[in-house]
């Protein structure tokens, strides 16, 4: 099969890559660019363990072919810490056992944080039914419910923090 010359945008990052116009993105991730937090747990598109955010929105990279997102900002969970900092929902899922195996944590993450960023204060049942789409083998959910909602937590005190420091400057 002939390739084609690509553009991709991960994490705020150009890639130039030229490869075959079927490859999925979750191959090209992985194999081509190195970025393997995001998983394959399944044949069928049932697990979640590949989401990735496409302009803020969670996707299965293992659907999507990688010639249809070139002029996507594509976000993988390498994308998400900030200057070697874990952000609030990694931080949360390390304290509260939410990540056990860590297969699916990348997919849960990205996923609660699609939540998080337009519901910052959901209640569980809200968490439940926006994680419905990712599956995990081994917490039982109970310690991910428990680390989304310490990621609340975290990131309320983060803003009244940055909200005091703007008063005291
Ligand atoms: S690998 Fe299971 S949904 Fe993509
Ligand atoms: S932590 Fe193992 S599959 Fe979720």
């Amino acid at each position: 099969m002939n390739k084609e010359n690509i553009r991709l945008r991960v994490n705020k990052r150009d890639y130039q890559l030229e490869i075959a116009p079927n490859r999925l993105l979750l191959d090209v991730l992985r194999q081509d660019l190195g970025l393997t937090g995001s998983k394959r747990g399944c044949d069928d598109s049932s697990c979640g363990a590949c989401t990735v955010l496409v302009d803020g929105e969670p996707q299965m990279a293992c659907l999507m072919l990688a010639v249809s997102y070139q002029d996507c900002e594509i976000t993988t969970i390498e994308g998400i810490a900030c200057e070697g900092q874990l952000e609030p929902l990694q931080r949360a899922f390390c304290d509260e056992g939410g990540a056990q195996c860590g297969y699916c944590t990348p997919g849960m993450i990205l996923t609660a944080r699609h939540l998080l960023a337009h519901n910052p204060r959901p209640t569980d049942q809200e968490i439940n039914e926006a994680l419905s789409g990712n599956l995990c083998r081994c917490t039982g959910y109970v310690q991910i419910i428990a680390s989304v909602r310490k990621a609340i937590e975290l990131l309320e005190k983060q803003e009244s923090g940055v909200a005091a420091a703007g008063q005291g400057g």
